[in-house]
């Protein structure tokens, strides 16, 4: 199955900067375009990329003419840089340049809320070739609904139910990369209702060629990972609020007692961040209505505070 020859990854965040990091430097992608619609974003993750393969120099994992050609296929593009050919005011300027550059497959990797994720997706499918795949990194988002929102984009004289529909949603579908994408070994691969054959093909391809075993998982809030995961880290911030045991005592009795390499809140904390649990726990609430997944308040509370985890300097740990 072919690979994509010029790879967008919209959100340079932690999962974008790994999942262009492993397509690079893994798959050998010839171009990987990488945007964000905050460039301080891309600064920062392109800095720590090159912390990662000066690591994994160090270490003899890759050797230094690999690691400057990975670092060599990978493109910036912000707003401004894409504005060069259009107007300064243009907010789709990017989308432009990523379908003007040839790209032929998209992971979108932003922000873990619906609003954000349907303008992508509606945004992809107006600029890029009719034959590209339209994929996601989403934690708990339908690819169903992502997909609905693609054939949005077309314009409203294309229906979802019409061939050039069917065709446009065919083409989109989940790639469930975890963190760190260098080092975790799995991608899931959700297909929605209405992904072809083919994009599921090439989208389990892609996942292998960057050095990943593949998963399938139905699309159903938070895919198997998450509706497992994640009332887990829930249950375990309910166990904080209500005083059941200290932060500590609950990290510990998951490390030491059940032998999990972390415990629940230091891996909200560090790996997924705190506004994402609650996003994914908000997805399995409201698309299942089963109580089960109420989110923890005080989690809510966090976020309402701005304490992320790492990524943000306190979460239930100081950083
Ligand atoms: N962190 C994890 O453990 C993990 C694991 C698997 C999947 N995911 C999923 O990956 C996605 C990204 O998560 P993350 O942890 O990298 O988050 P993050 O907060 O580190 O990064 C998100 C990035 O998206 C950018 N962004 C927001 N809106 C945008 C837009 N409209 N256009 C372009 N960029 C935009 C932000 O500026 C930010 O850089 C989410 O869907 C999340 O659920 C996260």
């Amino acid at each position: 199955m072919a690979l994509p020859r010029v790879l967008s990854v919209i959100g340079a965040g932690q999962m974008g900067i790994g999942i262009a990091l492993v397509a690079s430097l893994r798959a050998k992608i010839p171009t990987v375009l990488l945007y964000d619609r905050d460039p301080s974003q891309i600064t920062k993750g392109l800095e720590f990329m090159d912390k990662l393969l000066a690591k994994d120099v160090s270490k003899g994992k890759t050797n230094e003419d690999d690691a400057k050609a990975a670092r060599g296929r990978i493109i910036s593009i912000t707003s401004s840089s894409a504005s060069s050919s259009t107007s300064n005011n243009d907010e789709f300027g990017w989308a432009r340049e990523l379908g003007e550059r040839g790209s032929d497959m998209a992971v979108e990797a932003a922000s873990e809320r619906l609003s954000i994720k349907e303008g992508i997706f509606r945004t992809l499918a107006k600029n890029l070739s009719r034959d590209a795949v339209l994929a996601s990194n989403t934690s708990s988002i339908s690819i169903t609904k992502l997909a609905g929102a693609a054939v949005e984009g077309l314009g409203s004289t294309i229906s979802k139910a019409s061939e050039e529909g069917k065709s446009c949603a065919g083409r989109v579908v989940g790639v469930h990369f975890f963190n760190p994408v260098p080092v975790m070994k799995l991608c899931e691969v959700i297909p929605g209702l209405q992904t072809s054959e083919v994009t599921l093909e090439r989208a389990k391809a892609f996942a292998v060629a960057c050095g990943k075993e593949v998963s399938t998982s139905k699309d159903v809030p938070g895919f198997v990972s998450n509706a497992l995961l994640m009332p887990f880290l829930n249950e375990a911030i309910m166990c904080l609020e209500s005083g059941t045991a200290t932060r500590d005592d609950i990290d510990k009795t998951l490390r030491l007692g059940m032998g999990h390499p972390m415990g629940p809140l230091q891996l909200g904390d560090i790996f997924i961040g705190l506004d994402t649990c609650l996003a994914i726990q908000e997805t399995l609430y409201e698309g299942t209505r089963d109580s089960k997944y109420r989110p923890s308040v005080l989690l809510g509370r966090m976020v309402d505070a701005g304490w992320l985890g790492k990524k943000s300097g306190k979460g239930f740990y100081e950083y």
